[in-house]
């Protein structure tokens, strides 16, 4: 979304003007969320077959020290271990995702119970806590058999992923009413067929492009098959990563920087999915690489399906000037740099990193991005209600004598852009939830284990988990409604 060079941060507290605690409306879910290659291990149980990030974490150079989620952090086999901690901190939701390689494994046929039965155990563990499940359908692990037979470039990916949205729904339709297709279909298309630094690895701008067409065809085609199987009442959404962008300067062509990034970062899949058809200004950008015939007739209606909310994922803005010159030279496209752009049409645009705060990911902290996208989406969708599905920080956190974790930037980067999430409310946005990423330290990708999201520590070795201070602050702001602020809660 293209957002003001002006920052409107919140202003200055004045010590001597008492003030509100901000409130949030009643019945607003408050979460975690993690995503199932990052955390449950049991890579080769029950029948669950390599994904995509399987095969990925095996190739040399590729993930951080060569780490894998055989193991993660075990939650297969805690999970109900882990759902205790969210009922202890009193969160009143939790976003998960469905392993398509565990439910449905190499992406053909029958689905497995076992898979199954793993995600029916855990609702209904947290539907006796009281916890509202969201069920995301596909976080990045592709089966590796549907990567043999092309992958997201290919239509046919598009065609299984509804079947295997079936197979999900019918088996725990009964238990999740709230339902999310893709997590960040940006990072599958442009980090795994563009740059390349996810899996499934690929460097090529036209494979790119199809995949982010099949995987929005894929959502619409599952919200279809959704609707259909599950019980009335049942809510859906996707969940994107919009860029909440910037020029670098208020010069004309720092401008034309945003829009093509905003074409080929947002309205690649804002387009489709809300508006129904790809920008014209994206399909130009494109024009020397890719004629788009791989979009058939009737496609861009499919993928544009009536949803009940928009998941929003959040974690710092993107600044852009008209070229690469004096920019930052890792690409800041959210998870690490690699030498292939994961920006097809617009390689030339610099991306810059704004001064200030970071946090262990070296992301600008900058909680304004946040409130820009949810007002800047409700400007555009005035009838779209909202969540954000993802937003935290990865901190160097330590564990002191005592085995506590005092994490308090952690709790002043969730207080910051709980309170922007707040301003936007304010100011018209109809926003429903707030999913934390994370509820544990987990595997972060290309990262590995290296950096650590979670509101709860997970020691490597032993596995125990130890709520950081910043998971009581949240508990208690998820409890009264309340943004109090984290000060001294250490
Ligand atoms: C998001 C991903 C999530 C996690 C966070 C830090 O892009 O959806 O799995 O890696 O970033």
């Amino acid at each position: 979304m293209t957002v003001p060079a002006v920052d409107p941060r919140v202003p200055a507290v004045d010590p001597l003007v008492p003030v509100l605690t901000p409130r949030f409306p009643a019945g607003f879910l408050w979460g975690t969320a993690t995503s199932a290659y990052q955390i449950e291990g049991a890579a080769a149980e029950d029948g669950r077959t390599p994904s995509i990030w399987d095969t990925f974490c095996r190739t040399p150079g590729k993930v951080f020290q060569g780490h894998t989620g055989d193991v993660a952090v075990d939650h297969y086999h805690r999970f109900r271990e882990d759902v205790r901690l969210m009922a202890g901190l009193g969160l009143t939701a939790y976003r998960f995702s469905v392993s398509w390689p565990r439910v449905q494994p190499t992406g053909h046929g029958p689905a497995v119970q076992q898979g199954l039965d793993f995600y029916r155990r855990l609702a209904e563990e947290l539907l006796t806590a009281g916890i509202t499940p969201v069920a995301t359908l596909y976080h990045w692990d592709l089966p590796q058999e549907l990567e043999a037979a092309g992958g997201w470039p290919e239509r046919a990916t598009a065609e299984r992923f509804a079947d295997y949205a079936t197979l999900a729904a019918e088996a725990l339709g009964g238990l999740v009413g709230q339902w999310t297709t893709l997590n960040e279909p940006w990072c599958s298309a442009f980090l795994g067929y563009g740059s390349g630094v996810h899996a499934p690895g690929r460097t090529d701008p036209v494979a790119a492009l199809r995949a982010a067409h099949h995987l929005n065809l894929g959502h619409g085609l599952a919200v279809q098959a959704l609707r259909s199987t599950l019980p009335a009442g049942a809510q859906l959404s996707v969940s994107l990563n919009l860029h909440a962008l910037r020029p670098l300067t208020p010069s004309d062509a720092d401008r034309e920087a945003v829009r093509r990034i905003d074409a080929v970062g947002n309205r690649v899949f804002l387009g489709p999915m809300l508006d129904g058809a790809y920008p014209e200004d994206l399909l130009a950008d494109t024009a020397q690489l890719t004629d788009w015939s791989f979009v058939r007739p009737g496609d861009e209606r499919t993928a544009n399906q009536p949803l009940d909310w928009l998941g929003v994922n959040y974690y710092t803005p993107t600044v852009v000037s008209a070229t690469a010159a004096g920019a930052e030279p890792a690409r800041q496209d959210g998870h690490g740099g690699g030498t292939a752009s994961p920006w097809p049409g617009a390689d030339a645009v610099g991306f810059h990193q704004p001064p200030g705060e970071r946090t262990a990911m070296g992301w600008a902290v900058d909680p304004s991005g946040l409130h820009d996208l949810l007002t800047g989406l409700t400007r555009r969708y005035p009838r779209l209600p909202m969540m954000v599905t993802e937003n935290g920080a990865a901190y160097e956190d330590e564990v002191r004598a005592d085995g506590t974790v005092d994490d308090p930037e952690r709790a002043a980067y969730v207080h910051a852009h709980l309170a922007a999430v707040h301003r936007a409310v304010a100011d018209g946005a109809d926003v429903r939830g707030y999913f934390l990423w994370s509820l544990l330290d987990n595997f972060e990708w290309a990262y590995g284990y290296e950096k650590r999201f979670g509101l709860v520590h997970v020691d490597d070795r032993t596995q125990a988990r130890t709520p950081k201070t910043s998971a009581r602050w949240y508990g208690r702001v998820a409890g009264t409604g309340e943004l109090h602020h984290p000060a001294g809660e250490g």
